[in-house]
């Protein structure tokens, strides 16, 4: 198997696919190791369990400064790491086109809907108000436009009589946590 592949994640609060990723680097034959979790919170749940996992964190937070400093010294923390794919996992902020520039290609992102359809936020709600039958969950390549690069995997999952959108979070998010770590090794090894 060739040299594992250097992996940050961006994340913004709990961290349950940050934590599904973690955990599928883990096993034997996994393609890459993540190296770094960082976020524009520092006090995401997420970061403390990371550094529970004695894994390299680092927060900054964005508030009252220009975006592209922020971003600036996000990626020099991934750099000082050699991150070679970011990806995002629960990260709640919009990357800056400059930003996604430079990393273009090598950015994954993981969204709760089966896209195109309900790019951006209250995807749940959204897919049950228009008496959807099924939603799901997406990873797809990072560009400038929000949520709309192109999809590297979907998982599917019913929506049942009576759901809300909080039921059907839960269900999406455990199909998130086998698709995140999936669609990552996929992407690997092309
Ligand atoms: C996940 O459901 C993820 O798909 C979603 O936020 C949740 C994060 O949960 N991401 C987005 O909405 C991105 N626009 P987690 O912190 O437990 O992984």
């Amino acid at each position: 198997m060739a040299e594992r592949r250097r992996v940050g994640i961006l994340l913004s609060g709990r961290g349950s696919n940050m934590q599904a990723l973690v955990a599928a680097s883990r096993l034997p034959d996994a393609r890459y190791d993540v190296v770094i979790v960082a976020s524009d919170k520092p006090e995401a749940p997420g970061l403390a369990w990371a550094e529970g996992e004695g894994i390299v964190t680092y927060a900054t937070s964005p508030k009252g400064r220009p975006k592209a400093d922020y971003e600036a010294e996000i990626e020099r923390a991934l750099r000082g790491m050699r991150v070679e794919v970011i990806a995002l996992a629960g990260y709640m902020r919009l990357l800056s086109p400059a930003f996604v520039e430079r990393w273009r290609g090598r950015i994954l992102n993981i969204h709760p809907s089966l896209l195109p359809k309900y790019k951006g936020l209250d995807t749940h709600a959204r897919a049950i108000a228009a008496g959807d039958s099924v939603a799901g969950a997406s990873v797809h390549l990072v560009t400038e436009e929000l949520d709309g690069g192109p999809v590297i995997g979907q998982a599917q999952v019913d929506i049942l009589p009576g759901d809300t959108p909080d039921t059907l979070a839960a269900r999406v998010l455990d199909a998130e946590h086998a698709l995140y770590p999936a669609a990552l090794d996929r992407f690997l090894s092309r």
